[in-house]
């Protein structure tokens, strides 16, 4: 049995402290996850109602009910006083049907991409912690699959935030070699990108999982600078060229980036078509963004050296958890907009409990439904996410030029 990390033991050295904390820590927090959520193995995805289908396809709930009546389509779920419900591999189901049925809507409702139309890579960074680049790479890789994009989503973060998201605990269900980490290491253990991508339970999305083995990229690139040569071996260009391997398989890559600007960071910087750059609306965060900015400078010129160009199809930032009756959160937005003009995207994420409390159970509000919080409280959450997502989708039909 472990002693409580508070008490301390005695002739203990520091690293042997810390790495007592650091077990104690992770075995309470495994029980608690336990008993939170189940494993990832067990996550599934709720059904939805076709109140939320109708909305989420863009027809309306008429007009379901009678294919339904009519047997057309995928057959929905009949719950009681007879409710039907949609699974979420049904709903791109019904995409399909009505791509086909309604031929001159059917990018609408069928948006994958076509022939012709690159893959977009959308990399979300800030070295500030906390800025919620995982809360919006999440809502993002989750809204443009309920959308009925292929998404792949890659945790670039040590930290694992996004896989814990998705039900995995890092420390326990990523084994060696199943990180990203896995697919652009140096060494001879290198790996295949689809070794490391997995499937996820909610429809759309794979996952390439993180833990702490991307550290090793950190640690070993400047090693690998010092002996290699030729272009493949170029350290910022292996996470754009794995995503290279697979890239028809998805319309859409989203990069959670880690909250530091190192070699993983820039190799998504290099891999990104679209960046988002989030920002949490207060004055120390927007401080430090200056920082951010010329450090990434410095970054994209080291990259621009060694011959590469950076061309982005849209570079954003986007304010988050912003609360809206918050004067000098206000008056920030006012100054970024002014300085930025459309640089930053017009909605902003909402601050609301709602998400942090879903957050706490490791699920977006897109998994719970709207009796789970409050349905003043969800809708309003939901717009404000939906806005932004909807944004981010309008950047890509320009760059498909639809
Ligand atoms: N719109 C929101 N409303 C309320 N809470 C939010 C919102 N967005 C994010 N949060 C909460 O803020 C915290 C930080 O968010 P998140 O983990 O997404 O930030 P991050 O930038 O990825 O952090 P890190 O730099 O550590 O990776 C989390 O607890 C998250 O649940
Ligand atoms: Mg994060």
């Amino acid at each position: 049995m472990l002693k409580p990390a508070t008490i301390r033991v005695d002739n203990e050295t520091t690293s042997e402290r810390i790495t007592r904390q650091a077990t104690a820590l992770s075995n309470r927090l495994r029980v608690v996850g336990e008993i939170a959520f189940p494993p990832s193995a067990m996550k599934t995805l709720r059904h939805f109602t076709s109140g939320e289908v109708a909305q989420i396809v863009g027809v309306s709930d008429g007009y379901l009910r009678q294919l339904s009546l009519d047997g057309l389509g995928p057959t929905p779920e009949l719950g009681t006083a007879g409710r039907r419900s949609y699974s979420l591999k049904q709903i791109n189901e019904l995409r399909e049907y009505l791509a086909q049925a309604r031929p001159k809507e059917a990018v609408k409702f069928w948006p994958r991409r076509r022939a012709g139309e690159k893959l977009q890579v959308i990399t979300v960074a800030n070295f500030k912690g906390g800025s919620a680049k995982t809360t919006t790479s999440l809502y993002l890789a989750q809204g443009l699959a309920l959308q009925g994009y292929r998404v792949l989503a890659i945790d670039l973060d040590p930290q694992a935030s996004l896989s814990a998201m998705f039900g995995y605990q890092p420390e326990f269900d990523i084994a060696s070699n199943a990180t990203l980490y896995g697919a652009i290491r140096y060494d001879d253990e290198r790996v295949d990108m689809r070794s490391v991508i997995r499937n996820t339970y909610f429809d759309g999305i794979d996952l390439v999982p993180g833990n702490l083995e991307l550290m090793e990229f950190e640690h070993e690139t400047p090693r690998a600078m010092g002996k290699r040569s030729g272009p493949e071996d170029l350290f910022f260009r292996r996470v754009a060229s794995v995503i290279e391997q697979v890239e028809g398989d998805y319309d859409v890559v989203v990069i959670d980036c880690p909250p530091q600007l190192g070699f993983l960071t820039m190799g998504a910087l290099n891999a990104a078509t679209g960046m988002l750059v989030t920002i949490h609306p207060q004055m120390v965060d927007v401080a430090s963004m200056s920082q951010f900015l010329l450090m990434t400078a410095d970054l994209v010129s080291v990259i621009e050296e060694a011959g590469a160009q950076l061309n982005y199809d849209f570079m954003k930032f986007v304010v988050t958890r912003h609360d809206p009756r918050d004067v000098p959160e206000q008056e920030i937005i006012g100054l970024l907009r002014d300085l930025f003009g459309d640089d930053v995207l017009g909605a902003a994420a909402w601050k609301s409990t709602a998400i942090a409390n879903a957050g706490l159970t490791k699920q977006s509000l897109f998994e719970l439904s709207k009796g789970a919080v409050g349905r003043s409280v969800y809708d309003r959450a939901m717009e404000s996410v939906n806005a932004v997502n909807g944004e981010v989708i309008a950047l890509m039909a320009e760059v498909w030029e639809r």
